[in-house]
């Protein structure tokens, strides 16, 4: 396992595999948890080499508090990779490294998808998602990335990403990895107390509710049950909940046979900000 914190170190190494060996690229920002090591363990069954990045994006936080207080912990995430087996490549550049003399975001239109969900409450945020992972796939030229299902409309994003940019790379789905307690693993988590860790499962327990009724109940019906779930819970708020179709990621109007749809949430517990999401149909 090599740690590369430059474009030329980096490059370097990948030169000796570009002529018949596949590259798997895993970006993450750190803080990593089992959710990006099942990324990584899938990428290395996959592939000769597999690329992790390690980068805290500050074009993607629309909140300054939130990029401050990111948790950043490189020493740990490295003993947890060499924990590994496969044939692993770091790469953990500063922003300078990165985005050269300027850190901005390309503005990208993504068909409607960023004005969606998280695009809505985070103006901006998928600009600065494009514009890294656009640097990365450049730099790192991977046959294959992949991405967590839980967050399910950046990846939508990301394959579109791809198409605009026109990259030559396979963008794969993960399922996502839970705690027992069915609360998504996220690197935010490391910020809650142990009585929001534990409130928290009601993320995952109101998808798991809003699944179980998708049948039988109306749309409005399903709406005020998750929005319920959440009234009067001294740990947890809602910003938003919403049944879309998980293709478009557009707001479900009514129900259609044939159409896939998810169910996907955001809570704040005290000042972290938590998201979740499920396919509720089919
Ligand atoms: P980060 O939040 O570190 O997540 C890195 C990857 O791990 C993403 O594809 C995310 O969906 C996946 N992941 C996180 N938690 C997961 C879980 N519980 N189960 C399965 N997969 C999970 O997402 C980002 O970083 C950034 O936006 C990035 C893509 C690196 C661009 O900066």
């Amino acid at each position: 396992m090599k740690l590369h914190k430059t474009r030329e170190s980096l490059l370097d190494t990948l030169s000796s595999y570009r002529q018949n060996k596949t590259i798997g690229f895993v970006p993450t920002m750190g803080a990593l948890h089992r959710g990006h090591l099942a990324l990584i363990s899938q990428s290395v069954s996959e592939n000769d080499i597999t690329v992790v990045s390690i980068f805290v994006n500050p074009t993607q936080f629309n909140n300054q508090a939130d990029l401050e207080k990111y948790p950043r912990t490189l020493e740990n995430d490295l003993q947890l990779l060499k924990t590994l087996k496969g044939n692993l490549v770091i790469f953990a550049p500063t922003a300078e490294v990165v985005y050269d003399q300027k850190v901005l975001s390309k503005s990208y239109d993504f068909g409607g998808l960023e004005n969606e969900m998280e695009g809505k409450h985070r103006p901006g945020h998928f600009d600065g998602v494009g514009t890294v992972l656009n640097i990365f796939f450049r730099l790192i030229r991977p046959n294959r990335a992949y991405f967590g299902e839980k967050d399910f409309q950046q990846l939508q994003i990301v394959k579109k990403l791809v198409e605009i940019e026109m990259l030559n790379v396979d963008v794969i789905g993960c399922p996502i990895v839970r705690e027992a307690n069915g609360l998504a693993l996220s690197s935010r988590n490391q910020r809650l107390s142990q009585e929001e860790r534990e409130e928290a499962a009601l993320l995952y327990q109101t998808l798991v509710q809003i699944r179980e009724n998708f049948a039988n109940s109306s749309l409005t019906e399903l709406n005020a049950m998750a929005s319920e779930a959440f009234t009067n819970n001294d740990f947890l708020s809602l910003e938003y909940f919403e049944i879309a179709n998980a293709t478009t990621l557009k707001t479900a109007e009514e129900k259609n046979h044939n159409v896939p749809y998810r169910a996907f949430l955001a809570v704040f517990a005290g000042d972290v900000r938590l998201i979740d999401n499920m396919q509720v149909s089919p």
